[in-house]
């Protein structure tokens, strides 16, 4: 059985100044469902992070409604509804408060006044999910990005949201570093159940995902699979390396499958 949407943004419009004509965001509409993986992409000024403050709460929709887990955004519902949608976004090093690893996850938590068993158990579990609960005694500041990247994760999963929402969150790391991120995003998908929003130039991040949006000046111009969106691209896009792959081949005089393929597509094709 399909359950109810988590997020619905219905024709979402905003502008920074009213004065001026041109909306920032033009008639947002798009759910995202449990468990389910979207990435948005577009160039920038596009109005991605427009959306994500948006989402968060952080800014409020001239026209439209957001409604998550099936409640309206409201000056009332705020701080209840916010508090269902964590943001990571690009630098974390603005993001640490603690003096180690686990005050730092523990200190979203503080203003909860939860027992100390449960604040406990979701710091463990939190890092356990991050794969960093060997660091738990760290200064954060003495982490690689992408440990910091993790912590800050580990932060937002603590306060156990129904949506983790990454603006350009990857950005900063290394190639590697980005790729174990993705498999770490991906395996928290499915044991957790959270919805992902990542917002993204990387197209290998957005590959990973289960749909991508593609916005352009304010408006959402793509909403599909990433095989539908890759293959009509729309946009000028960075495709993802399997594609770029695909389409030397094909320049090459190879015989390739005519759409878009998963890296493990690509693996099991050139294998045959
Ligand atoms: N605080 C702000 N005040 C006024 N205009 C802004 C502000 N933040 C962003 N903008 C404008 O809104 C548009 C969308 O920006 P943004 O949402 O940051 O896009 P993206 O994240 O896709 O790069 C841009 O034209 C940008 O200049
Ligand atoms: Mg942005």
């Amino acid at each position: 059985m399909m359950s109810k949407p988590i997020l619905e943004v219905e024709n979402v419009t905003f502008r920074y100044d009213k004065r001026l004509e041109s909306e920032i965001l033009n008639k947002i509409s798009f759910t995202v469902n449990r468990g389910e993986w979207v990435a948005i992409i577009g160039h920038n000024g596009s109005g991605k992070s427009t959306l994500a403050k948006l989402l968060v709460g952080l800014l409020k929709p001239e026209k439209g409604s957001i409604h998550i887990a099936g409640i309206e955004m409201n000056e009332f519902s705020k701080w209840a509804v916010r508090c269902r949608t964590g943001l990571v976004f690009q630098n974390p090093e603005n993001q640490f408060i603690g003096t180690s690893v686990q005050d730092d996850v523990a200190f979203a938590l503080e203003n909860m006044n939860l027992p100390y068993d449960e604040m406990k158990e979701r710091v463990d579990k939190a890092l356990d999910a991050v794969d960093m609960s060997s660091f738990r005694l760290h200064d954060p500041t003495q982490l690689s990005g992408g440990q910091k990247q993790r912590v800050a994760i580990a932060g937002i999963l603590a306060l156990k949201p129904d949506v983790l929402l990454l603006d350009e969150a990857l950005v900063m790391l290394d190639p590697i570093s980005r790729r174990e991120l993705i498999s770490t995003l991906q395996h928290l998908k499915i044991s957790e159940n959270i919805s992902i929003i990542s917002i993204t130039h990387d197209m290998n991040e957005a590959a990973a995902a289960d749909r991508i949006i593609v916005m352009k000046e304010g408006r959402i111009i793509s909403n599909g699979a990433p095989k539908e969106v890759f293959s009509n691209n729309h946009i000028d896009l960075e495709l993802p390396i399997v594609e770029q792959l695909r389409l030397k081949l094909i320049k090459r005089g190879r015989k390739v499958p005519h759409h878009y393929m998963t890296e493990e597509e690509m693996v099991a094709f050139l294998w045959k």
